[in-house]
């Protein structure tokens, strides 16, 4: 699949945002307090993308603020990282009830969205963070207990699939693992700086 389209309509945050604010294409826009755009550096060299909002993100309008979010800042601090200096988004971007898996017509019908935040942002690193973006972008049987730390070709772009934060508070004997992909991921961002 292609997920970085090129943009030959000459899109711009400011026409995607606006957009995107308004969208009712799937059920979620309904029940949502707010949308849940995306927030970071909009040119960095890495993009982490997680499932969809939560009931703090739902709130506050903003991807990983909740629980999940303070160990995904605890995650970035450990490789040298902040939110300034990457993008996050998610698959999608308004709260499924009760925080199931997105549907795979809610999936769908939001896709759109996040490949064009993909064509600006132009990212050379995609990070998935568990197994739901890992397989609507690498691919429909991944496994995240077999395949996380590994790097894939997303069109062209290094991709990798980490353990979702909300697994790792959840089952904390997953986190050596984590860091073992979170230096397997500066590395290949040092790489890039040469
Ligand atoms: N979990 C996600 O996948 N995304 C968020 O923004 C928050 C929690």
């Amino acid at each position: 699949m292609d997920f970085f389209r090129e943009n030959p309509g000459g899109d711009s945050w400011e026409a995607l945002k606006g957009e995107c604010s308004r969208c009712m294409d799937c059920q979620l826009g309904h029940t949502r307090q707010h949308l849940v755009f995306g927030v970071g550096n909009e040119s960095a060299d890495v993009m982490f993308i997680g499932e969809g909002p939560g009931e703090q993100e739902d709130l506050q309008g903003e991807p990983f603020v909740g629980p999940a979010g303070k160990l995904l800042d605890t995650m970035l601090q450990i490789i040298d990282l902040d939110r300034t200096q990457v993008y996050i988004a998610n698959i999608v971007k308004c709260r499924p009830p009760r925080n199931r898996d997105p549907l795979p017509d809610e999936q769908a019908a939001c896709m759109p969205w996040l490949e064009r935040q993909l064509a600006l942002v132009d990212p050379k690193i995609l990070v998935f963070l568990g197994r739901i973006a890992a397989m609507a972008f690498i691919k429909p049987d991944f496994r995240i207990t077999r395949e996380h730390g590994q790097w894939f070709d997303v069109d062209g772009r290094k991709a990798m699939a980490m353990y979702h934060p909300s697994a790792l508070l959840r089952d904390p004997s997953k986190r050596p693992e984590t860091f073992v992909d979170l230096k397997t991921l500066q590395r290949e961002i040092r790489s890039l700086r040469g």
